[in-house]
């Protein structure tokens, strides 16, 4: 198999589309109703030193794989105050911004790497958002994910599904050429591990739970130059941008080859430039 290189992340660049990348995150959010607090007594056992005495039940025990910048596991604290949330992130980069919107003792950061990672207790939800499609094969975590939930609980995720879009062929098509091909050997598509959404609905409902899947495709108008360019420098063009970092001629070189691919893909009209993105959604409730 052709090693991957791991993309270097720049928090700052990928919230330039804060707005755009939260939504599906709400709209995930929207689709799930009321979690299982967290078992008083496993709680007590856990290593989560100074939490506080509240009286009552504690909330939820929460997830949140890929956390990225840390911008929307706080949306999950504000939406369940009580929960005891921990993002996981295997980039230092988006770990360090993240720190920031770190709530002690309800919620807080750490390094894990979600392909591997196992549940060290029992949650009433694992939530991920534009992450999966950065693990190969993670559809097999599944029944890990699943067994670690509390009855009741659930899982749920967002991934793009935007793979046959320009955006990614004409990436994906510059990277393959005769120019590129040898340099960026080790780059690969990690981003085509994306299931359609018919196969994550029968994976989940095989795992015997209920599954909801649905996928929406919104029409994200773009503003500035380069708008589609300034949105993919985030994301689907990091490989490459850590591929060539050590390069900056070379970076400019491919970075201007696809800026003008992109020009002619993704034209800008006159409110802005419209891209389309096709996204995912899955969640699925373990029986009570
Ligand atoms: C596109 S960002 C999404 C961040 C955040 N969930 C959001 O919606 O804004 C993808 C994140 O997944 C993380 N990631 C990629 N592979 C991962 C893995 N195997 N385990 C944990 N995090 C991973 C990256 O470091 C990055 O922060």
């Amino acid at each position: 198999m052709t090693p991957v290189t791991e993309p270097t992340w720049d928090p700052r660049q990928y919230l330039r589309h804060a707005d755009h990348r939260t939504r599906p995150f709400r709209d995930l959010l929207a689709r799930i109703d009321d979690l299982p607090d967290a078992d008083a007594d496993a709680s007590a056992d856990t290593d989560a030193p100074g939490l506080p005495d509240a009286p009552g039940r504690p909330g939820p025990r929460i997830a949140d794989l890929g956390c990225g910048a840390g911008n929307v596991t706080v949306l999950l604290a504000d939406r369940w105050p009580t929960a005891r949330i921990t993002g996981y992130d295997t980039s230092p980069q988006m770990l360090a911004e993240a720190a920031a919107h770190a709530r002690p003792p309800l919620l807080d950061f750490a390094e894990a790497d979600a392909a591997t990672w196992t549940p060290p207790e029992t949650y009433g939800l694992i939530v991920s958002t534009s992450a999966l499609q950065w693990i190969p094969g993670h559809a097999d975590c599944f029944p890990r994910w699943l067994d670690a939930l509390a009855p009741g609980g659930a899982l749920a995720f967002q991934v793009p599904g935007n793979f046959t879009a320009p955006s990614h062929t004409l990436l994906a098509d510059l990277r393959a050429s005769d120019r590129w091909r040898a340099r960026l050997h080790g780059t690969g598509d990690r981003t085509a591990s994306v299931l359609e959404p018919t196969d994550y609905l029968t994976r989940l409902r095989d795992l015997g739970c209920t599954a909801d899947v649905w996928e929406t495709t919104y029409l994200q108008t773009l503003q500035g130059e380069d708008a589609v360019l300034d949105w993919v420098k985030g994301t689907a063009l990091r490989p490459v941008l850590t591929a060539l970092a050590d390069d900056p001629e070379a970076r400019d070189a491919f970075v201007a080859e696809y800026r003008d691919l992109l020009r002619e893909a993704y034209p800008p009209g006159p409110y802005g430039t419209v891209f389309p993105f096709r996204r995912i959604f899955a969640v699925a409730r373990k029986e009570k």
